[in-house]
C-alpha cells in the first residue's frame, strides 16, 4: 500500500485467550479508549468465537471485530462450526484465513483455505489471509517458494474484481516467528513483502498489487513494532501475544500512530 494517507492497521488476535469474559471486556475497553484518540490507524480485535456476540460494533465504532476463523459453507449439518452469515450478522467485518495454527493444528489445507476466501469474499467480510514459512522451510531456503505457493493456491479460481484494494489483506507470518520471541530481520521481512506484491502482481496486476495492505505477525511487541512499518514497508501488523496485555498493546498502538 504506497499511498502515504492510507491508514495502517493493528490486528489483535487474540486466539483462544482470556479465559472470561469480564477480563475480554476489560482488555477491549482498554483498547476502544485508546482508540478515541487516534485517528491514523484502523484497529481490529479478534477475539474467541464465543465473545464475538458481547462485542457487537457499529459502523462508528473505533474499534473493528474480526473472527480467529470461519467455515466454508454457509450453512448445514457442520457441527461446532461458525459461518460467516452469522460472523456478518454480529456484526464482524473482517476474519483470518490460513493462520498457521489452523493450518497445522486443525489440518486446513490451501484447498479449505481457498474455499474460505472465496465465501468469506462474497458474503462480504475483508479476509485476512496468513502466509509464512515453518522453521524447516526457512533452513531449507524455501521461503520465497512457501509464500508463493501459498498465496496462489489460496487464490485460485478468485477473480480481479473480487478482489479491490482494500477488502483483502495479508499477512507474513513466519511460523517459527509466533509466539518464540524472535523475529525475522526487517529486511527479511521486506523481501517477504515485495515477493508478496510481486505475487499479486503476477495474478490481479499492478492496480492491485500496490494498494493490497500487508502486515506483518510474529512476535511483535512494542519495541519492535515500528520497524516492520518504516523499515519493512508493512501497511500494519497482526499481533498474537502482546495483544491480550493491555499496556503492550497500546504501546504498539501509540508507536504506529507517530511514525
Ligand atoms: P505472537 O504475536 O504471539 O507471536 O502471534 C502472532 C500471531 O500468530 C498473530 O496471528
Amino acid at each position: 500500500m504506497e499511498n502515504k494517507n492510507a491508514k495502517r492497521i493493528i490486528i489483535a488476535n487474540w486466539k483462544m485467550n482470556p479465559e472470561t469474559l469480564s477480563e475480554a471486556k476489560e482488555i477491549l475497553s482498554a483498547i476502544k479508549k485508546e482508540a478515541k484518540k487516534i485517528e491514523n490507524i484502523n484497529i481490529v480485535v479478534a477475539p474467541p468465537a464465543i465473545y464475538l456476540g458481547r462485542f457487537k460494533t457499529g459502523e462508528s465504532d473505533d474499534v473493528k471485530l474480526a473472527a480467529q476463523n470461519m467455515h466454508w459453507e454457509e450453512k448445514g449439518a457442520f457441527t461446532g462450526e461458525i459461518s460467516s452469515l452469522m460472523l456478518k450478522d454480529a456484526g464482524v467485518e473482517y476474519v483470518i484465513v490460513g493462520h498457521s495454527e489452523r493450518r497445522n493444528y486443525f489440518g486446513e489445507t490451501d484447498e479449505i483455505i481457498n474455499k474460505k476466501l472465496i465465501l468469506a469474499l462474497k458474503n462480504r467480510l475483508t479476509p485476512i489471509l496468513c502466509v509464512g514459512e515453518s522453521f524447516e522451510e526457512k533452513r531449507a531456503e524455501k521461503t520465497p517458494e512457501i509464500i508463493k505457493s501459498q498465496l496462489t493456491k489460496a487464490l485460485e479460481n478468485i477473480r480481479q474484481k473480487q478482489v479491490q484494494s482494500k477488502n483483502l489483506l495479508i499477512a507474513y507470518e513466519p511460523v517459527w516467528a509466533i509466539g518464540s520471541g524472535t523475529t525475522p530481520s526487517y529486511d527479511d521481512v521486506l523481501s517477504a513483502n515485495l515477493l508478496i506484491r510481486k505475487t499479486i502482481n503476477s495474478i490481479y496486476g499492478r492496480g492491485i498489487a500496490e494498494k493490497i495492505p500487508l502486515l506483518y505477525g510474529g512476535s511483535v511487541n512494542a519495541k519492535n513494532a515500528g520497524g516492520f512499518i518504516e523499515k519493512s514497508r508493512a501497511d500494519g501488523l497482526l499481533v498474537g501475544g502482546a495483544s491480550i496485555k493491555a499496556t503492550e498493546f497500546l504501546g504498539i498502538i501509540r508507536q504506529l500512530s507517530i511514525i
